[in-house]
């Protein structure tokens, strides 16, 4: 059984399971009604609701295995608990991509990974076989990473853990002339850093500075968000505009085991391929 899984959503909630852990969570993107019966839904192992955790606060850190890779979970500000599971698709077509972009180039792909979290996008890209630099604002986000390439067996792998404003990064490597072969990225709608990162106004400058860093035709970009408004058809056209490669754009859906389907934003992937 897959270690990841949404169980059932609706009525603004969503009910998953992390490993061997019911994780009981806000979704207010699930707008139908539930489809599993309320004594389905009674005892998760944890509950997140009105911004603390109800369940399982004190709940030890488990891990769980996606995408070849071991992440570490555990209850985390926010509502987090450390892997965004929409996202395990992509880590696999990253992982493609950078197989492919070794093969043409004849040498490890260096990819820069942005917004990177927990580590899924880099951990994946480096589990194929590139050089990461892995960028995210959050201390605590980057040594969370860093324990995951651990618990991944990727604790020697060519991983440069940087905790940088990501927009302040890029422009600092641009003028360093670094190039990229590859390109990852999942902004979110608000951030932090020196005035704070948001979506719609620093998105296209961020895409210009990356662009020159990837030069005229990178091996892949892969460009996700979660931000209404931004489609699969708009993550598409920013990344083919921005970087002059051809690219699809797709919903990031979750299917639950009831039937029920999350919608949880978009992404798009493009390159040389
Ligand atoms: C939506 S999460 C990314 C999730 C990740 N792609 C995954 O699937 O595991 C957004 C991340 O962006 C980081 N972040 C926010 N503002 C930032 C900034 N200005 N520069 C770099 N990282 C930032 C946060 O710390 C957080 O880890």
């Amino acid at each position: 059984m897959a270690d990841l899984e949404l169980i059932d959503c609706g009525d603004g909630r969503r009910l998953e399971r992390f490993g061997g852990v019911i994780v009981e969570r806000p979704a207010p993107m699930a707008t139908d009604a539930m489809q599993l019966r309320p004594a389905d839904w009674a005892k998760p192992d944890l509950r997140w609701s009105k911004g603390a955790w109800t369940r399982g606060a004190a709940h030890d850190p488990w891990p769980v295995a996606a995408a070849g890779l071991t992440f570490e979970c555990r209850p985390a500000a926010g509502g987090q608990v450390g892997v965004f599971p929409e996202h395990a698709a992509s880590w696999s077509w990253l992982a493609g991509a950078v197989r492919e972009a070794s093969d043409r180039l004849g040498r490890p792909p260096e990819v820069l990974s942005l917004f990177a979290y927990t580590g899924g996008a880099s951990l994946a890209c480096a589990r194929a076989g590139a050089r990461v630099a892995h960028v995210d604002a959050s201390r605590p986000a980057v040594a969370w990473a860093r324990r995951n390439a651990e618990l991944s067996r990727l604790a020697d792998a060519p991983i440069r853990w940087l905790v940088d404003d990501a927009r302040a990064f890029v422009r600092r490597e641009r003028r360093r002339g670094r190039t990229y072969d590859g390109v990852v990225l999942d902004p979110p709608t608000y951030g932090h850093g020196t005035g704070a990162w948001q979506i719609d106004a620093d998105l296209d400058a961020l895409l210009e500075d990356l662009a020159a860093l990837a030069g005229r035709r990178p091996s892949f970009v892969a460009l996700s968000a979660h931000t209404p408004g931004y489609d699969a058809d708009r993550l598409a056209a920013l990344v083919r505009d921005g970087f002059g490669v051809r690219a699809d754009g797709e919903p990031l859906v979750l299917r639950a085991r009831s039937g029920a389907v999350l919608r949880l934003g978009a992404w798009a992937r493009g390159g040389a391929r």
